[in-house]
């Protein structure tokens, strides 16, 4: 890239995705202490050496006064972040409503609200209008903080429409969007009443990328069928002016994984839990307590393992990992509730005096201690009702090469494209086949496994999320930017 004087040698990268990477905790009038969270984002983008990266995002928390927010942005500052403030009004709207309660179930084909999920249009009319308010917001941060030669790239459904605010404003800005869920079969995008708005304001940008080739060629056919536009090789063509569009798996930064593992204390922590859990095979299973992760259908299917195959019942746990999210949504708090009851009813089915069946927890756990409960784990599983990747089925793999353990893996996740071969792909809503799959797992040849995680774990090392980052944002520079943007519909 061209440098001008005066600037820093490396390429400028602004990040825009809703959430930072970090969770902010006021602790006075004018002071805040940050947790940096080392999410697969973050960690893509620290290992991405050709550029400098900004994050531009919300901070998760409501900052109302002046002071408040000067001391966050200061204090954010440091670690390279920069805060878009947004009213507990707008965040109700956008995030919990627009977001949440329609775009996310959406792309996730659990299709748009029933009546007890939104009481009347105007509400869906009210939250899209917060949407792109919303977006326009974040349009102005990136507006103030953009610098020519930067390179923009936005994230995820939250920030569709960011894309035409940005090139409205400066139409040779480069701009990327990426989203990370799966984009839905064209026929359940037409659904949505903003079906077209949001998706010219997408292909304002100059690359469009997903995480799998059907996802992308979904979203060209919603393009051509919807707006009723060109599908060219190379993306999306409207009046000459073609929006690239292509398929950018994203991984994981496994050494990490691998190094976390030669710890002490990581290796204490294994210790400690081939000791507690010892004589039984450990399942596990890691989530965000979401009903996208079919949570629901996996403890039942493992009811059902437990049910036809009395000689296991003693001699397998399963320990779920629930981490709490959305929680302000009403079906978040359904599903917890729904998933508590299952739990318990298996329990006190199948429990003794001394043991459980399932260890639930709801909340999350810290890096080393999820390292050294992936490398005890005898079978992982992974049953998305639909996911945009899945990264904890890449996790496990990495933490794998000792124990070899087996991957059961919804075909429903983006990872069952690249996993397929070595992992035990099942349908989720199959709740005999996913207690079949169990059973395979454990009664699995010492020799199989090793070949099957031989297979993951190449591909888990060698597609890292650095890739991921290096090559999306290197096509995006390789883009034509136009000179002009038309403003559509
Ligand atoms: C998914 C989305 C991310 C989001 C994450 C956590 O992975 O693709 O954009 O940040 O869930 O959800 P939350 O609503 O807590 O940010």
């Amino acid at each position: 890239c061209e440098r001008l004087e005066g600037r820093p040698l490396r390429q400028r990268l602004l990040v825009v995705a809703n959430r930072l990477p970090v969770s902010a905790v006021r602790k006075g009038i004018d002071s805040w202490s940050l947790d940096i969270s080392a999410g697969g984002l973050v960690s893509a983008l620290l290992g991405v050496k050709e550029f400098e990266a900004r994050w531009i995002g919300w901070a998760g928390v409501n900052v109302p006064d002046e002071i408040g927010q000067k001391a966050l942005t200061k204090a954010l500052a440091e670690k390279r972040c920069i805060p878009v403030f947004l009213d507990e009004e707008i965040v109700h709207q956008y995030y919990n409503g627009y977001c949440n309660n329609i775009l996310w179930p959406l792309f996730h084909y659990l299709g748009l609200p029933q009546e007890d999920r939104l009481a009347t249009t105007r509400s869906f009319q009210s939250q899209f209008a917060a949407y792109k308010k919303a977006n326009q917001m974040f349009a102005d941060v990136v507006n103030k903080h953009y610098e020519e030669g930067d390179v923009v790239w936005c994230h995820d459904y939250h920030l569709m429409f960011l894309p035409k605010c940005l090139k409205e404003h400066n139409s040779k800005m480069k701009v990327g969007w990426f989203l990370h869920t799966p984009f839905p079969s064209s026929e359940i995008h037409r659904t949505l009443p903003s079906r077209s708005e949001l998706l010219h304001s997408v292909l304002a940008a100059d690359l469009v990328g997903f995480h799998t080739y059907d996802y992308a060629r979904h979203f060209v056919s919603a393009c051509t069928r919807i707006l009723g536009l060109e599908g060219t090789p190379e993306g999306v063509e409207d009046q000459g002016r073609v929006t690239r569009v292509a398929a950018f798996p994203i991984g994981i930064d496994s050494e990490r994984f691998i190094r976390a593992l030669e710890l002490p204390q990581v290796q204490d922590h294994v210790k400690e839990l081939k000791e507690r859990f010892k004589g039984r095979k450990v399942m596990l299973g890691v989530d965000r307590l979401d009903m996208i992760k079919g949570i629901p259908q996996k403890i039942l299917a493992f009811e059902k393992f437990l049910e036809e195959n009395p000689y296991w019942r003693d001699k397998v746990v399963l320990l779920q990992i629930a981490v709490p999210t959305r929680t302000d949504v009403p079906e978040y708090q359904k599903l917890t509730s729904q998933v508590h009851e299952i739990v318990g009813r298996i329990n006190g089915r199948f429990g003794t005096l001394t043991a459980v069946p399932i260890h639930h927890l709801d909340r999350s756990l810290d890096f080393l201690a999820l390292c050294a409960l992936y490398a005890v784990t005898d079978v992982a599983l992974v049953t998305s009702l639909r996911d945009g990747m899945n990264l904890v089925s890449y996790e496990f793999v990495a933490c794998q090469d000792q124990k070899k353990g087996v991957l059961i893996l919804s075909e429903f996740a983006g990872a069952a494209q690249s996993l397929g071969a070595g992992a035990i792909l099942v349908n989720p809503w199959n709740i005999t086949e996913v207690a079949a799959a169990i059973a395979q797992a454990l009664n699995m040849s010492s020799e199989e496994r090793e070949k099957r995680h031989k297979h993951n774990s190449s591909h888990v090392k060698t597609h890292t999320a650095q890739e991921w980052a290096e090559t999306f944002v290197s096509e995006l520079n390789d883009t034509v930017v136009e000179a002009q943007i038309r403003t559509r519909q």
